[in-house]
């Protein structure tokens, strides 16, 4: 285990188990109807990664990537949009893919952008899931797993860019960010 993490919250295994789950449950739902899988850059790459490979219909990728943290660890409450979709969504079916859905206003900001373009359907598919955080009302139709409110890194998640390359998730420990 590297030594900034005080426990691992899921394990590689885990991660790969919950992955499987939740393509299990999105392939019966979208029934092999075509989609465009939005992927939220930076943090969600491992996950959609792993989540698209496991999908059946045939689907499309495109990204977006929004700020709200800076290399804080609690977000900064504004969302910016660094970049948009790149691909026409009007009559397609979405699915959003996050990995972890903290205060919500990420989503909140994607789904108002995404509202616009007349989609036919938007989905949201999350690994991770903070409830205690939440501040935006935004419903979340996938959950991979509800965590804790701890500072979560690995997986594609950072703590100031770094962490991401971690197979697992894990807490960080306190004196990283402490000082
Ligand atoms: C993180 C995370 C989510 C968002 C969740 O992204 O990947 O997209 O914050 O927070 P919220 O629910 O409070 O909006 P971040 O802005 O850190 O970018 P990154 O994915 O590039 O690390």
């Amino acid at each position: 285990m590297h030594k900034d993490i005080k426990k691992i919250l899921l394990s590689a295994d885990e991660i790969k188990k919950i992955v499987s789950e939740l393509a299990e449950k999105i392939n019966a739902d979208f029934k092999g109807q075509p989609t465009v899988a939005i992927v939220l850059l930076k943090g969600s790459m491992f996950f959609a990664a792993d989540l698209m490979r496991e999908l059946t219909m045939p689907v499309s990728l495109d990204f977006m990537k929004l700020s709200s943290y800076g290399n804080e660890t609690n977000s900064s409450g504004i969302v910016k949009i660094l970049l948009d979709t790149s691909v026409e969504l009007e009559g397609k079916n979405l699915l959003i893919i996050e990995d972890i859905v903290d205060s919500g206003r990420t989503l909140l900001k994607v789904q108002n952008m995404l509202k616009d373009r007349s989609p036919k359907c938007v989905r949201i598919c999350t690994l991770l899931d903070k409830p205690d955080r939440r501040e935006a009302d935004v419903y979340v139709d996938y959950v991979g797993s509800v965590i804790p409110n701890e500072f979560v890194v690995g997986y594609g998640l950072d703590y100031a860019e770094q962490y991401r390359n971690l197979p697992y998730i894990g807490i960080l420990d306190e004196s990283v960010y402490s000082n």
